[in-house]
């Protein structure tokens, strides 16, 4: 399973690359809003950072309009993916810069019918976004089971890009349906290393070995 880091600060996402923990980068106005930087500088630097692609989202919401964002986006580097809506606009500006060789990210996702739409419009990956379905009393995890099996029946290529990932359980329950990529904020990829019984068993070893008056360096 690819990690993607969903965020535009480029000190959280250095930190994850260091231990490679990141595959790619997602980011939406919203998270360019957050970081306070030009959407065109800070793509520039997350892309020089990662090698994997990186979603830039346009923000036009008229097909021709996000196809000449797109291809703005995607002359920062040649890893940006670029990032549309999923409206019957953002599937014709995907099948045309899909067309172009450009990698797209169809986001917006909340059905399987939707993702259905996108695979066939050559999307590069779909985002169905879980937390903003459980926000609701709806069950992300299904839409990702329904994708996972309708991918599967036809062979599309596009990739399950889980995202709105709010937990450390959303990210297994994703791994365990198949996912191809999750893209969490980097708080909750550093919280799956937390445990009580490591915490509690580091301490009860560290006591143990206080006792011993050994050193090892
Ligand atoms: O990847 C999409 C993500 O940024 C949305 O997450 O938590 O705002 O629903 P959230």
């Amino acid at each position: 399973m690819k990690f993607f880091v969903d965020t535009a600060e480029i000190d959280e996402i250095a930190e994850l690359h260091d231990l490679g923990m990141v595959d790619g980068v997602t980011t939406n106005p919203s998270l360019i809003l957050k970081s306070g930087r030009d959407i065109l500088e800070v793509t520039k630097e997350i892309c020089e950072l990662v090698p994997g692609p990186v979603s830039a989202e346009v923000v036009a919401t008229e097909a021709d309009a996000m196809i000449a964002e797109g291809r703005k986006l995607a002359e920062i580097a040649s890893n940006v993916t670029v990032k549309l809506p999923l409206t019957w606009d953002g599937l014709k500006a995907c099948k045309v810069l899909s067309g172009e060789g450009k990698m797209v990210n169809v986001t917006l996702c909340f059905s399987a019918n939707q993702a259905l739409l996108a695979a066939k419009a050559g999307a590069t990956f779909i985002s169905p976004f879980i937390g903003r379905l459980d926000d609701i009393n709806l069950d992300g995890m299904d839409l990702i089971q329904d994708i996972r099996v309708i991918y599967d029946n036809y062979g599309f290529e596009t990739q399950i890009l889980a995202a709105s990932i709010r937990s450390a359980n959303h990210v297994l329950d994703s791994a365990r349906i198949g996912a191809d990529v999750i893209t969490a904020p980097p708080k909750v990829i550093k919280s799956m290393v937390n445990h009580p019984l490591t915490d509690k068993g580091l301490a009860q070893f560290m006591a143990d070995w206080a006792k011993t008056g050994q050193d090892i360096l």
